[in-house]
């Protein structure tokens, strides 16, 4: 048994079940069958390990299936953000 997802628990047999048995084809799909990235890390560790597990299933590319991630990419403490808005 292949961990994914240590945040939510998901397993490799999971994501493929999901991809063969509900017809997931991309990772939003299988964020909302299986909770897929929606963890403490929001994704980081799991997402591109879960897209490669779909690229090869469905035949995708990688660029296909993986999100463009939006700013900001690295965690910022709202302190940070607070002196900015102040000055
Ligand atoms: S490892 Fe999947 S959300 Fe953190």
């Amino acid at each position: 048994m292949k961990i994914v997802c240590r945040c939510e628990d998901i397993t490799e047999e999971d994501i493929i079940r999901a991809i063969e048995e509900y017809g997931c084809t991309t990772l939003a799909e299988l964020k909302q069958i299986l909770r897929l990235g929606m963890g403490h890390c929001q994704g980081r560790t799991c997402l591109p390990i879960a897209a490669k597990i779909l690229a090869r299933k469905t035949g995708k590319s990688m660029e296909e299936i993986m999100p463009s991630f939006r700013p900001p990419v690295v965690s910022i403490e709202v302190g940070v953000i607070a002196k900015k808005v102040k000055k």
